[in-house]
């Protein structure tokens, strides 16, 4: 058996622990020996007002992983419903895994402290426990009234600083700005780093350079875009792949999108589950930390809950079929 099958059916095995009243998810132990639950909630495009309790629904389903960035704007309430799951005495601090992300105006390596501190302080958690460069490539910082005046605080950054809709550009290395993440460990508030978008040929970059190994990389991952070379040499070297977009973005509505496509209804039926629980398995049984976002509490639900069942390897082979970027 392959380590990335394996790796698959060891999560699978262990995915009946209990806890609670709630089934968690099984978590993986990433390369700097600290556990990240294997089924995450996605808050992009988790509005104010919705978020919040979103997010405290995703406790109550079982969620122990919760992805969110300062892009999204949101992670004040993000904070909000996991200080007010404490409060409750339903988890404590360590039972959950809180990931946010560098955003690209901040790639200077002087600026990535001030832009942590900004996300640690909106969280307002006593630590991170994941923090990740967003995208390999950086932005020139401009204040966002336009004007020439140097941004004070990380909150006056025009955090898409264009030219006729054309993104502006600065002349960052990822490798420095790793660097710097490096530097965030000795604080002791935030426990892992790692990185979001790099492809082979940047990972390999990376990796050649510094000395703190990403926990995991996190990048689109669907039927349509499986990413098994990335997994494959992302696992082989012990650092996890995080499948951002699990369901292929949905409200794109892209063609031949698997969560939409008869053959995969038909798998869903055969195991008396919903499309885009298969489409969800297929990522987790090849390895992936899935992420799915929702900000309805049935679909929360629905989307955990993709542990009790496995694609056959035929069935895994007619999900192989749809990937085509
Ligand atoms: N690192 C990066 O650059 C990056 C980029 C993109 C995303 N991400 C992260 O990954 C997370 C997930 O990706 P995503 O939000 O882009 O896309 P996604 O999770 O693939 O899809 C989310 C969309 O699918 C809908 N949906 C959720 N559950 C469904 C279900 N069971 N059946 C049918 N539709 C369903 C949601 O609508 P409702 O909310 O109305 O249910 C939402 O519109 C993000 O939220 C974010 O945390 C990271
Ligand atoms: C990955 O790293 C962790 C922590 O050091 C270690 O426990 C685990 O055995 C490693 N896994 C592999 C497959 O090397
Ligand atoms: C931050 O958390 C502390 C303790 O959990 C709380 O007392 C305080 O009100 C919070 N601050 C904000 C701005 O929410």
């Amino acid at each position: 058996m392959s380590k990335l099958r394996t790796i698959g059916w060891i999560l699978f095995f262990t995915s009946s622990i209990v806890s609670g009243a709630n089934t968690l998810a099984p978590s993986v132990r990433l390369n700097n020996g600290l556990e990240m639950p294997v089924i995450g909630l996605g808050t992009y495009l988790a509005n104010e007002g919705e978020c919040e309790r979103a997010v405290r629904d995703a406790i109550d389903a079982g969620y122990r992983h919760i992805d969110t960035a300062y892009l999204y704007g949101n992670e004040k309430e993000v904070g909000n419903a996991i200080r007010s799951k404490i409060d409750e005495g339903a988890i404590r601090r360590e039972d959950v895994f809180i990931v946010t992300k560098l955003w690209n105006t901040f790639h200077r390596p002087d600026q990535v402290e001030k832009a942590f501190q900004k996300s640690f302080e909106n969280l307002n958690l006593t630590y991170i426990d994941l923090y990740l460069i967003h995208f390999p490539l950086a932005y020139k910082q401009v204040h966002k009234d336009g004007s020439d005046r140097t941004p004070q605080s990380v909150d006056d950054v025009n955090l898409f600083p264009n030219v006729n809709g054309r993104p502006v550009y600065d002349d960052i290395d990822y490798v420095d700005t790793w660097r710097a993440m490096e530097g965030l460990l000795q604080t002791g508030n935030v426990r892992s780093i790692g990185v979001s978008n790099f492809d082979i040929p940047q990972m390999e970059r990376l990796l050649s350079q510094v000395t703190i190994t990403p926990v995991t990389n996190q990048v689109e991952c669907h039927p349509n875009h499986n990413q098994l070379p990335l997994i494959k040499y992302c696992n082989d070297r012990n650092i996890t792949v995080t499948a951002y977009s699990p369901l292929g973005r949905p409200y794109l509505a892209k063609n031949n999108l698997a969560i939409n496509d008869p053959k995969v209804q038909a798998i869903a039926a055969a195991h008396n589950k919903t499309p885009a629980q298969v489409v969800l398995r297929y990522s987790y049984q090849n390895g992936a930390i899935v992420i799915p976002k929702s900000t309805k509490q049935q679909r929360i639900k629905e989307n955990f809950n993709i542990l009790d069942f496995s694609l056959t390897p035929e069935e895994m082979n007619v999900m192989n079929s749809f990937n085509n970027e």
